[in-house]
Parts: C-alpha cells; sequence; structure tokens
C-alpha cells in the first residue's frame, strides 16, 4: 500500500515505527524548510512504546509530490484547519480507489466528506499523544491507538486493509460508528482540553474550584445535546459520553461524581494541547471544537451559549488580549448568565457570525 503521511508531529510515531520495520512510507511537509530540517535531523520517537531513530531520506514538501506520485493512502496529520485546506490538493495524489485518511479532532472527517465523497475519506481520530521535544524528535506519550471507520458507518473492507497495514507500527482499531467516535471526542475536548487551556490547569486542577466544575458541566451538556440533536450516537470511548440520569442537563449525584472520576482518571492529568498551542503562539482548534458546536447549535436549534463563550475566550487568548487564567472560568460564567444582554462574536471559517440567544 503506497503510503504518505502528511504532517509529522502525531503521526510521526507512526512513520518512525512502519519505516523502522521496513514498511515504506513517505512523509510530506508543509514546506521545503521543513523538509530540509528533517532531512538533517532525522526522526526519532521516544517515550512509551521505546526509542527508535531512523534517517530520513524521502520526505519532501507537500507541493513537491506530483500527479506522477500516487497514493493508495494519504494519512492526513495537519491542524484541522491546515486539513481543510491542503486536503483538496491531496484528492490528486491519489490512485485508483486510494483512499484519505484525515485523523484530526472535531468534525473534520465530516467536513471532508462532505465535500469530497465518503468513498475517498476514511474517518480517523488518534488516541495517541505525541509531543516534539527537539527538531525531529517525538514522544509518544501514551501506549494509544488510531481509530478508523467508514464515516457513513458499518464495516468494510478498507478499513480492514488500513488496519492491517498502519496496524504493523502502531495500534490500529476498527468502528462501526466513527461519527460517533468523533463526537465522543469533542465532547471531551470541548469541556476538558478548551476548559484546561483557558484555566491554564489541567483538567484535575480546574475542576475543584466551582467555576470550573459548572462551567465543565455546561459546555459538556451543550456539546451533548447538540449531537444528540444532529443525529450523532456518542461511542462509548474510555467513559460512557452520556452521563448517569442525564437529562439534558447535569443531575448532581453520587453517580454523576464517579462518572466524573473516570474522567478525570483518564484525561485529568494531560497538559491541555490547546495550552501548549497558546504558549508557541500556534493557530488552534477552537473553530473545530466549541466554535463546531455552536454552529452545529444554530444548525440544530440549541441554544449553546458557553461554548460560544468559551470560543470567544479562547480567541481573545490567541490575539493576546488576555492570558490563561483560572479566574476566565468565573468571568465565562458571569458571562453567560447575562447572556441577554450579550452576543459575543464567533469565528466561522475566518468569518465572523455573532450568536444570538435562540
Ligand atoms: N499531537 C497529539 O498528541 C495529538 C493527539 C490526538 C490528536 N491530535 C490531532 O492531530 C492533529 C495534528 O496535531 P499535531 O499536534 O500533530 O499538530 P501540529 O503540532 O500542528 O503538527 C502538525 C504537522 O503538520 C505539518 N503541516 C502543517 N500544514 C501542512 C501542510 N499544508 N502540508 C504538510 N504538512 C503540514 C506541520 O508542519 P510545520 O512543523 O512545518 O508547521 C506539523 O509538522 C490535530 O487535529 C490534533 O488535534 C494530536
Amino acid at each position: 500500500m503506497e503510503t504518505l503521511i502528511v504532517g509529522i508531529l502525531a503521526l510521526g510515531i507512526v512513520a518512525v515505527r512502519l519505516r523502522a520495520l521496513g514498511v515504506p512510507v513517505r512523509v510530506a511537509t508543509r514546506n521545503a524548510e521543513s523538509a530540509a530540517r528533517l532531512k538533517a535531523s532525522g526522526l526519532r520517537v521516544t517515550g512509551v512504546g521505546g526509542s527508535l531513530t531512523i534517517e530520513v531520506s524521502q520526505v519532501a514538501a507537500v507541493d513537491e509530490y506530483s500527479t506522477r506520485d500516487t497514493f493508495d493512502l494519504v494519512v492526513l496529520a495537519t491542524k484541522a484547519a491546515e486539513a481543510i485546506e491542503v486536503a483538496l490538493r491531496l484528492l490528486e495524489l491519489l490512485g485508483p480507489g486510494g483512499t484519505l485518511a484525515p485523523i484530526q479532532n472535531g468534525g473534520v472527517p465530516q467536513m471532508l466528506t462532505g465535500r469530497l465523497g465518503d468513498n475517498r475519506v476514511l474517518g480517523g481520530l488518534s488516541n495517541l499523544g505525541a509531543t516534539m521535544t527537539a527538531p525531529g524528535v517525538y514522544e509518544q506519550r501514551n501506549a494509544g491507538h488510531l481509530l478508523i471507520g467508514e464515516v457513513a458507518g458499518g464495516e468494510s473492507e478498507r478499513t480492514e486493509r488500513v488496519r492491517q497495514w498502519l496496524g504493523r507500527g502502531v495500534e490500529v482499531r476498527v468502528t462501526p460508528n466513527i461519527r460517533g467516535a468523533v463526537r465522543s471526542k469533542l465532547l471531551l475536548n470541548c469541556s476538558v482540553t478548551t476548559l484546561g487551556a483557558i484555566a491554564g490547569r489541567t483538567m484535575r486542577d480546574y475542576i475543584a474550584s466551582e467555576d470550573g466544575r459548572e462551567l465543565f458541566d455546561r459546555t459538556y451538556d451543550e456539546a451533548l445535546s447538540v449531537a444528540l440533536a444532529s443525529g450523532a450516537r456518542p461511542e462509548r470511548m474510555n467513559v460512557d459520553p452520556v452521563p448517569p440520569n442525564w437529562s439534558g442537563r447535569t443531575v448532581p449525584s453520587e453517580a454523576h461524581d464517579e462518572w466524573l472520576c473516570q474522567i478525570l482518571n483518564s484525561y485529568g492529568d494531560v497538559k491541555p494541547s490547546m495550552l501548549q498551542d497558546f504558549e508557541q503562539g500556534r493557530i488552534t482548534e477552537i473553530d473545530f471544537i466549541n466554535g463546531y458546536v455552536v454552529n452545529l447549535g444554530r444548525q440544530f436549534g440549541v441554544p449553546t451559549p458557553a461554548n460560544a463563550a468559551v470560543a470567544e475566550t479562547v480567541c481573545s487568548i490567541t490575539c493576546r488580549k488576555i492570558s490563561p487564567d483560572p479566574t476566565l472560568l468565573g468571568r465565562i460564567l458571569q458571562a453567560i448568565r447575562g447572556e441577554n444582554e450579550r452576543v459575543p462574536p464567533i469565528r466561522d471559517g475566518g468569518k465572523e457570525w455573532r450568536w444570538r440567544p435562540q
């Protein structure tokens, strides 16, 4: 299976582990400078799963791959906005029956399927945690896996082929409900990751405050209501996506505390990836996480004031008007309590629109 991996960080682990086993994969970078840097540094994986180093020869800028090079599988591992931007060009690199597999957080597989057709796009997400610790060095932070599946649902021969192929390097699982899995991850990203980034803390830290707990419940409840209204069936990941006795709103109970503990045990001590984006001055995926929930909420008539205010706060941090701080969670709550007087702007693909209470 001729394979191209586009964007090296999260999938650097897969590229290195496959290449170390002698499985041919090629790598595409953003530009010629990134390619030259990688060639000079080589690629090294450390952390969970053991250390491995490979020389990199088959790496080039994405634009240097021409239609002469055709692939059976292109794994798209850039950030969400970049994935949407580059996907159409990558389609030209697919051979007959070739597959594009995006692994971004948020609604990317569904957006790409809508644009490119589901015979070309396979849904995916990554539970592998990876951080670049030095040029060309990627630390694997957990023994996670890739999850793939047909966006239209069900099982297929190609998911099995891709699972077996990439599975030589990392654990790959298949689900007949990738849309539901993507939604379940989105629920956690909207609450665990984004609120942690805004607070500048892990979830375990911010959830200990009353404001942190209330805002977690509100963003989660809204995101789950939107998912259900849109017809998605959120799939169980580490934790059941629907809290115990949930009735459209969180019902405080011992069972709910236990459910929250399960989330904390799985994700409570992880430094939020969006916080790393803030620190490194990189774009975030907010438009594809809380912003995506707000857009879907508007489409399906579900009010999403907490997610709208959270998305707005992230934009203010990205623009360096404010810095991550735990007190921001209380300020967001105050703002949404007075939501009728307030209409926060949300960025939508570069444009701005204003959320209006429904
Ligand atoms: N990292 C993780 O642990 C992790 C875990 C789960 C899910 N994810 C998801 O995986 C996706 C990627 O995350 P990440 O942390 O790996 O992002 P990242 O740190 O931004 O790395 C993405 C890579 O893509 C490259 N890239 C950007 N635009 C490109 C283009 N047009 N053509 C080719 N390469 C391009 C970047 O190159 P430059 O270095 O030149 O900018 C960078 O190497 C996100 O959706 C994230 O939510 C990541």
